[in-house]
C-alpha cells in the first residue's frame, strides 16, 4: 500500500477566528469550517463541519477568558478525535491559566498543569504555543510542546525605530529570562525591577535598579492584564530620568479599565502581539502579528 501524505486542515474558535485567518493566510490554505453554536442555556456545541477522517487537524484557539474558550477547545479535540483525525495538533497562542504555575500557598491550584492534563486528555498531541509566563509549563504537557517567543517579533519593531541609548526593563525577576535577549542583542543595560503584590493585579511597590537617565527605556513583559504593572515601571522610569518608556508585551489580556490606565499612564507606547484579540482601537497601543511566526512553526511539524 503507497503512504500518502496526511492531508492538514487547519480551523480557528471563535477566541481566535481573526488570528486563525492570518495563520491560514502564511501558511497558504483557508480555515477549515467550524461551526459553532449555542444550547439556549449557553452550552457551547462545536461541529469541525468537512470531511476530517485521516487528516492531520491543527486547532487554533487562546484559552483567555472566559472559560468558555477553554471548553469550546475541548469539545473541539473531542470532535476531532471522534471523527478520526490522524494527528491533533493545537495552536495556542495565549495559554490562559498559565500564571497558576505553582501551587503558591497550601490549598491554591495549579490551573496550568491542570489545563495541560485536560487537553492531552481530549486528545492534543503537540501543542505550539507563544511566551509561556514560566517555561516549566510546557513539562505539565504530556505531549511535545513547541514554545515560541515573541522576540522574533518584537526584535525587527525595537529595529525599526532606530533608537540609539536603550535600556530594557524586566518588570519583576520573573521576566529576567525574557528580557535578556533584547539587552544582549542591542548590547544595552538591562534594568531589573522588583515587584511585590499583596493581592493579584495589584502592585503594592516596585523598585527598579539601574540607570535609565537619557535613555529609551522598553519594559519587556509576557501578559498586560489590568495595565497596573507597566505603568507604575513607566512612572518609576519616567521620574528615574527616562527620555521615553515603551511597554512590549506579548499577550494582551487588558481587563477591566485597563485602557483607560494604559492612557492615564506616563507610556508613550505600548506594542502587543495579537495573541488575544484586543476588545477596541487605542492610537497609544500598536499590534505586531505572530501569525507568521507561528505559520512557520506549523509548517515545521505539517
Ligand atoms: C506577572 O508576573 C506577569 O508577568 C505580568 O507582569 C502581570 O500579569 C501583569 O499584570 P497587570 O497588568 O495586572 O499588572
Amino acid at each position: 500500500m503507497p503512504d500518502f501524505p496526511t492531508s492538514v486542515q487547519l480551523f480557528a474558535g471563535t477566541a481566535s477566528l481573526e488570528l486563525g485567518k492570518r495563520i491560514a493566510t502564511h501558511y497558504g490554505q483557508h480555515l477549515g469550517p467550524l461551526q459553532v453554536r449555542r444550547f439556549s442555556d449557553g452550552e457551547i456545541y462545536p461541529q469541525l463541519v468537512s470531511n476530517i477522517q485521516g487528516a492531520h487537524v491543527c486547532l487554533i484557539q487562546s484559552t483567555y477568558p472566559p472559560a468558555d474558550n477553554l471548553v469550546e477547545l475541548l469539545l473541539t479535540i473531542d470532535a476531532a478525535r471522534r471523527a478520526q483525525a490522524r494527528h491533533i495538533t493545537l495552536v495556542v497562542p495565549y495559554l490562559g491559566y498559565m500564571r497558576q504555575d505553582k501551587a503558591h500557598h497550601a490549598g491554591s491550584p495549579v490551573g496550568a498543569q491542570l489545563q495541560a492534563l485536560l487537553l492531552v486528555a481530549a486528545g492534543a498531541e503537540q501543542l505550539i504555543t507563544c511566551d509561556l509566563h514560566t517555561p516549566t509549563i510546557a513539562n505539565f504537557f504530556a505531549c511535545p510542546v513547541q514554545h515560541l517567543s515573541s522576540v522574533d517579533v518584537f526584535l525587527p519593531y525595537i529595529q525599526s525605530l532606530q533608537l540609539s541609548a536603550l535600556a530594557f526593563v524586566a518588570p519583576d525577576a520573573g521576566s529576567r529570562l525574557r528580557v535578556q535577549p533584547y539587552a544582549e542583542h542591542f548590547n544595552a543595560p538591562l534594568i531589573i525591577g522588583t515587584k511585590q503584590r499583596n493581592v493579584p493585579n495589584e502592585v503594592a511597590t516596585l523598585q527598579l535598579q539601574g540607570d535609565v537617565r537619557g535613555k529609551h527605556a522598553i519594559i519587556i513583559d509576557d501578559i498586560i492584564d489590568t495595565g497596573n504593572t507597566i505603568c507604575e515601571a513607566a512612572q518609576e522610569l519616567k521620574l528615574q530620568g527616562a527620555l521615553t518608556v515603551r511597554a512590549l508585551c506579548t499577550h494582551p489580556l487588558l481587563s477591566g479599565k485597563a485602557y483607560e490606565t494604559l492612557a492615564a499612564s506616563t507610556l508613550d507606547e505600548v506594542v502587543v502581539t495579537d495573541t488575544i484579540p484586543l476588545r477596541q482601537h487605542s492610537p497609544q497601543i500598536k499590534v505586531c502579528s505572530v501569525a507568521p511566526l507561528l505559520s512557520s512553526a506549523l509548517q515545521s511539524i505539517c
